[in-house]
């Protein structure tokens, strides 16, 4: 992935299917070979402007077991916290890293931190879209299913940041992608026009659903994430109600395919998008997938900061 040098990591919609599969394939091989020098001196800043446990632990210990350094700063301690323009502080933190995850509020101050640094960009996840967590997912279904290509996978809830970063990979991987949300809970429809287009070329599908006992027939991996996400905690009450229908339980899996994998980004709330026997029984892979961040994301890191 030469071509990558350099280049931020906002959205998927900004690579191909060939530059996913290599970073799928690179990944694979740092699972299995977890330790080298290869990002030696080099330095990521991490800026945190909402809560993580995984993201935050798999970027710095990724970046520590390729020989490298991450800085945790949350926006609350640095001087963004006290005003500092967000394009200052790209330009003071380019002089010093190599490279800059930002998790943050606004897919717009996502894009100024990358217009004004000069070191590569990657998103920790912002309000329209989170793609390490896409990439980790899609990973973990190629290690559980043997393929992407034709693979249905079918996401039950909120059109939120990580449905919609996960319709875009999964179309431009060739899967069949189905997402199943509440009337008014539906997935930007901007982000959906462009996927189906993606899908078209690579033979895949995206389609929206309203009913999830239909969408699960024949479901190879079903996916669902919170009902409320963070900085949406005032709309709790509303969405608890509008998502009754759409949790994901023992006799919602037992209308897919026997072997059907569940998925979750985590954090989890049991008893809400999903039951206990479900994210905590046999066709679950949440751990392996939350392990799988830290291995692709060091393919991401390597990728974008160039390595030997
Ligand atoms: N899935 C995910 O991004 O988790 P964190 O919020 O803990 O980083
Ligand atoms: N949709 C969730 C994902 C958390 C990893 C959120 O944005 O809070």
């Amino acid at each position: 992935n030469e071509s990558l040098i350099g280049k931020n990591v906002l959205t998927w919609l900004d690579f191909n299917q060939s530059e996913i599969s290599n970073l799928l394939a690179q990944a694979q091989y740092l699972k299995e070979n977890p330790h080298s020098k290869s990002l030696a001196g080099k330095t990521l800043a991490m800026v945190f402007e909402k809560s993580s446990t995984r993201t935050r632990v798999s970027f710095e210990v990724g970046m520590v077991q390729l020989g490298g350094h991450a800085l945790y700063l949350n926006s609350r301690d640095i001087q963004i916290g006290r005003g500092e323009t967000i394009a200052d502080t790209a330009k003071v933190l380019s002089g010093y890293v190599d490279a800059i995850m930002f998790r943050t509020t606004s897919h717009e101050k996502l894009k100024e931190l990358a217009d004004h640094a000069s070191v590569p960009v990657i998103n920790g996840l912002c309000d329209i879209y989170h793609p390490c967590q896409a990439l980790a997912d899609v990973f973990t279904i190629l290690e559980e299913k043997g393929r992407l290509c034709g693979v249905k996978l079918v996401y039950i809830g909120d059109g939120n940041n990580v449905a919609h970063s996960l319709m875009i990979i999964a179309a431009m991987m060739g899967m069949e992608f189905v997402i199943v949300t509440p009337e008014g809970y539906e997935p930007d429809e901007g982000i959906v026009e462009k996927s189906k287009k993606i899908a078209e070329q690579h033979n895949g599908s995206v389609t929206l659903e309203n009913e999830p006992s239909k969408a699960v027939v024949d479901a190879d991996v079903i996916y669902t994430d919170v009902w409320t996400s963070m900085g949406q905690e005032e709309e709790f009450d509303d969405r608890y109600e509008a998502f009754q229908d759409y949790q994901v339980n023992e006799k919602l899996i037992s209308k897919a395919d026997n072997n059907v994998t569940f998925l979750h980004c985590l954090p989890a709330h049991r008893g809400e998008e999903v039951t206990a026997p479900v994210i905590d029984g046999k066709h679950s892979k949440v751990f392996t997938q939350a392990e799988n961040r830290m291995h692709v994301q060091k393919a991401v890191l390597q990728a974008v900061m160039g390595f030997q």
